[in-house]
């Protein structure tokens, strides 16, 4: 189907090392990445109970208040031997105002009597692209990282689960790898990428 082509797209994201990476991965686009604290926009709740639909809610919101297609994504750690959890509250599995250290702390504490063989677990992202009042249909991408969660912390990079989270690869966590390894093989990464590929498809 003929469209026309899209020259702006707003992030809805706060984070600043997100939206270089994320600007970088569309370069080739012909599209201007606007962060949404440029248009005085902020993130509401994230009260969806899946990634797909804490990023559609913040897509939307954006979409809804700029009058422009609006991307956004959320991600986060699902551990096998929680059922999955911490799931969509990765942020927030110690409470409210926690910080990566104590989330980190409490997933260790909850995996202590968990055997080796039984550590996995997966990053993931959903990555979403919304067009103002719904006129075109949502693209939308949910891509997985699945490794290992280690008893200890290795390596001083990344940020959140990144020190415990080993990569069966590589043989690193995500907190020894550069941030070029690890946008080449995370869950962020490849969303992204595969969300710019579907949308020069149809952004000719
Ligand atoms: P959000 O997508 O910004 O809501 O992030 C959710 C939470 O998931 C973060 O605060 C981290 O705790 C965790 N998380 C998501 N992606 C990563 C990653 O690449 N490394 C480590 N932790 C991550």
């Amino acid at each position: 189907m003929a469209s026309t082509a899209i020259e702006k797209i707003v992030l809805a994201s706060g984070n600043a090392g997100k939206i270089r990476e994320i600007a970088e991965i569309f370069s080739g686009l012909n599209a201007e990445i606007v962060a949404q604290s440029k248009l005085g926009l902020e993130s509401p709740e994230e009260t969806g109970s899946t990634f797909v639909e804490n990023a559609l809610l913040k897509a939307r919101h954006a979409a809804e208040h700029s009058g422009l297609p609006a991307m956004a994504d959320d991600s986060g750690i699902a551990v096998d031997a929680l059922n999955g959890r911490p799931g969509v509250r990765s942020a927030r599995y110690a409470g409210e105002n926690a910080t990566d250290e104590e989330n980190l702390d409490l997933l260790l504490e909850e995996l202590k009597a968990v055997p080796d063989s039984e550590r996995g677990g997966g990053f993931h992202c959903a990555a979403v692209l919304v067009f103002p009042g719904d006129t075109r249909e949502p693209l939308i991408v949910e891509e997985v990282w699945r490794g290992t969660i280690l008893r200890e912390r290795r390596g001083r990079g990344g940020f959140g689960y990144d020190p415990v989270f080993l990569d069966a690869d590589s043989q690193k966590t995500g907190a020894e790898m550069s941030r070029e390894e690890k946008n080449a093989v995370s869950h962020r990464g490849r969303a992204f990428r595969m969300l710019c590929a579907n949308l020069r498809d149809t952004n000719r």
